[in-house]
């Protein structure tokens, strides 16, 4: 067993309220660290730190948990810029062209869909994300939904079967028979490499009642349940993540007083992902009035191809903070321990004794500075296990 002390902490966020100053980020300054085989196992003052076998000295940095993007479709080929563009000149976003993607994402081998991964989660993890989810949904046949699962397993543990996307064009003509082989075959042949269940239950991808039924037959599979919900109009995908007891609802740009209420009462984590309303130019939701209401609320990326090709968690939180009506601090917890929540994990999103040493050393002295300075790549190291990646 070795232990390793990070001290010069100059502001410590630990996401435990019961540490440090109170707050939801429970903040330590001139704060340490010891790390003991990948896990935290002591947070204190820099002062009162116990002895060592390595010693990592960080300057005076500001140190946060490690972003828990628990949104992404990682595993895809090909790009939209051409979609991009069009949207930019006024085109809505439908997501019709998902199919752009499936069809990119067919023709490619499980070596070009792995390298192109690779490249993404690089990316992530330079920007201080330590543990990421990823959907399968570009494949869509009971041959290409399991290839994107096993890609995306080589990558991390918080794997989602999304069959369940878009009816695929050979399909238009019999959803039924597409959502039957969704909960059949297709299911089947994801579910060992998969943790979740998701549907894009929305206006033009299905309605509640097919939502339903894969989602039952998902949890039957030993699947837990998430969903896409309430991005295009007003829908039932907040109503039915809360009858389901689901972990999270993602995007929820359209909620009714009652969508809010339904959430808070089933305990369902609301994941917002502004980066994709900034890049569909479509209205931002309002967390302030999910916060207000009690509601846990969590910040992911949604990196894909089509609505937000963005890998960066401190963009998220500077556009939580700037078009959302998030405070720095509540945006920080929501990318951290929100996500956390999300993923039904208690060993990320926060740095206390008993939890995995992920974090991120900001080349800043407070983490306001991730949404102060938007756009500047803060984040000068990333450790995983306690080790720097
Ligand atoms: O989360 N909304 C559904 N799925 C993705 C977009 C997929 C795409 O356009 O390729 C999302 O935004
Ligand atoms: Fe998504």
């Amino acid at each position: 067993m070795t232990t390793t002390l990070f001290t010069d902490i100059g502001e410590l966020v630990t996401c435990d309220a019961s540490l440090g100053d109170g707050t939801a980020l429970g903040i330590l300054r001139d704060a340490a660290l010891v790390a003991e085989d990948g896990r935290v196992v002591w947070v204190g003052p820099a002062k009162g730190a116990p002895a060592t076998d390595g010693r990592v000295d960080l300057g005076g940095a500001c140190v946060v948990p490690g972003f828990v993007d628990s949104h992404t479709h990682l595993v895809f080929a090909g790009e939209r810029s051409a979609e991009f563009a069009a949207r930019m000149a006024g085109e809505p976003y439908t997501g019709g062209g998902i199919a752009t993607t499936v069809a990119a994402t067919r023709a490619a081998t499980a070596d070009q869909l792995r390298v192109a991964a690779a490249l993404r989660v690089a990316e992530m993890t330079a920007s201080g994300t330590t543990t990421l989810e990823a959907k399968s949904g570009y494949g869509l046949t009971v041959a290409h939904e399991p290839r994107l699962l096993e890609v995306s397993r080589e990558f991390t543990d918080e794997t989602t079967f999304l069959g369940a996307h878009v009816v695929p064009a050979e399909y238009v003509r019999d959803r039924g028979a597409y959502v039957d082989l969704v909960c059949g075959e297709m299911l089947a042949a994801c579910a060992p490499n998969a943790r979740w269940v998701d549907v894009f239950c929305d206006e033009g991808a299905f309605d509640a009642e097919e939502t339903r039924q894969v989602l039952r037959a998902g949890m039957a599979a030993g699947l837990m349940p998430r969903l896409h919900g309430n991005q295009l109009a007003h829908g039932s995908g907040a109503l039915v993540a809360a009858e389901f007891g689901a972990a999270s609802v993602d995007h929820c740009n359209y909620l009714l007083d009652t969508d809010i209420e339904a959430l808070l009462a089933a305990g369902v984590v609301t994941t917002l992902l502004p980066a994709a309303d900034f890049c569909t130019r479509t209205p931002y939701p309002d967390a302030r009035r999910l916060l207000d209401a009690g509601v846990t609320v969590a910040l992911a990326t949604d990196c894909n191809p089509g609505t937000s090709y963005v890998t960066s968690m401190p963009l998220v939180i500077a556009l939580a903070v700037r078009e959302l009506g998030m405070t720095p601090a509540e945006a920080l917890w929501a990318a951290t321990a929100g996500g956390a929540k999300a993923l039904r994990r208690t060993d990320i999103g926060r740095l206390a004794p008993g939890a995995r040493a992920d974090f991120a050393v900001l080349d800043a002295p407070s983490h306001a500075h991730l949404a102060y300075r938007p756009g500047s790549n803060l984040v000068g190291a990333t450790y995983r296990l306690g080790a720097l990646v």
